[in-house]
């Protein structure tokens, strides 16, 4: 059993991991701005507010902040929080730690759209980052906690999508195929990253178990197509997709840059953590998705 401390935690996959780390039988303390449970310890980024005796004796710090990248058009004040609110918490956390004496790995939430943009490469995590705002957001993101490769053992999970029923991207996806108003976006030829929220909760688990070498790890089942993925999901929900393609002009529009996050996409090799030994129960999108909807 270790001390696990998870900044972010109280979010959609801060939930998920909590259950899941309490159950291993860790001990876990959140780290928030707005304390709701007996675990949960204030703390303030901005103000650098934090009891620093309830967490310093800390094995494990997990850091899932960051306010969501497509809840809201990409204006420059939300790209100042998208920044900040990753950036910022990162080097507190740093701060924190940076003379810890029990703590053996910190291990981040990052994304997998970190790549150039491209629809034929298949990156792994030796690639560059692009140059695109996500790409170099992420790069400033895993660059902030550099301080604490001194410390102890770092990793940065490239989450791709994160696949469960009733929270994030799928709810958003599933709720116009089955009102019969589901499309393919744009081409429908970008490629589209993904996980079963059950797999990446595990591969957290599995780093903490197993402690392989410090990194970045792309974290994603088999990639897709938007196509692919938009009929397979409406096969699952048995509905039909009768509308034509959205075009892109028309997503630009509507969202502005963050058209970006649904007309393009990249390709990413998962082995690197596979070769650590971790397996996904769910590498393919028809298993995830019947999982996700057809046994409940
Ligand atoms: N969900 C996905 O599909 C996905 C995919 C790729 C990457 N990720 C990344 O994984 C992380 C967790 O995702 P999630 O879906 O669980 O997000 P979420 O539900 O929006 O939760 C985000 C957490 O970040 C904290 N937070 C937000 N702004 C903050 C700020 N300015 N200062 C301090 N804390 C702040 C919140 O804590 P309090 O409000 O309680 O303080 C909250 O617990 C995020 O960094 C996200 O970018 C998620």
């Amino acid at each position: 059993m270790s001390k696990i401390v998870i900044a972010g935690g109280t979010g959609f996959l801060g939930g998920l991991l909590e259950s899941a780390l309490l159950k291993a039988g860790h001990e876990v303390v959140i780290l928030t701005r707005q304390p709701r449970a007996s675990n949960h310890l204030y703390w303030n980024p901005s103000t650098t507010q934090v009891d620093l005796q309830a967490i310093l004796d800390a094995e494990v710090v997990v850091n899932l902040c960051g306010s969501g990248i497509a809840e809201k058009r990409w204006t420059a004040s939300r790209k100042k929080e998208l920044y900040t609110s990753r950036i910022e918490t990162t080097q507190f956390l740093c701060d924190i730690f940076d003379q810890s004496k029990t703590l053996r790995q910190y291990i981040s939430a990052s994304g997998i759209n970190c790549y150039p943009i491209s629809s034929s490469r298949v990156y792994t995590e030796n690639d560059p980052y692009g140059e695109d705002f996500v790409s170099q957001l992420v790069q400033k993101w895993e660059g902030a906690s550099d301080p604490l490769q001194s410390v102890c053992s770092v990793y940065h999970m490239r989450i791709s999508m994160v696949l469960h029923p009733t929270f994030g991207a799928l709810k958003k996806m599933s709720t116009p195929i089955k009102l019969g108003l589901g499309s393919v976006l744009g081409s429908g030829q970008q490629p589209m990253t993904w996980i079963h929220h059950e797999d990446l909760v595990q591969s957290f688990l599995h780093i903490i178990a197993n402690r392989p070498a410090s990194g970045s790890y792309n974290l994603t089942g088999e990639v897709v197509t938007n196509q692919t993925f938009t009929h397979q999901l409406a096969k699952v929900l048995k509905r039909p997709i009768l509308l034509p393609k959205v075009p892109g002009f028309v997503l630009k529009l509507v969202l502005g840059s963050m058209s970006q996050l649904l007309l393009t996409g990249i390709k990413a090799d998962p082995n690197k953590l596979i070769e650590t030994g971790f397996s996904y129960r769910f590498p393919t999108l028809e298993e995830a998705l019947n999982n996700l909807y057809e046994s409940k």
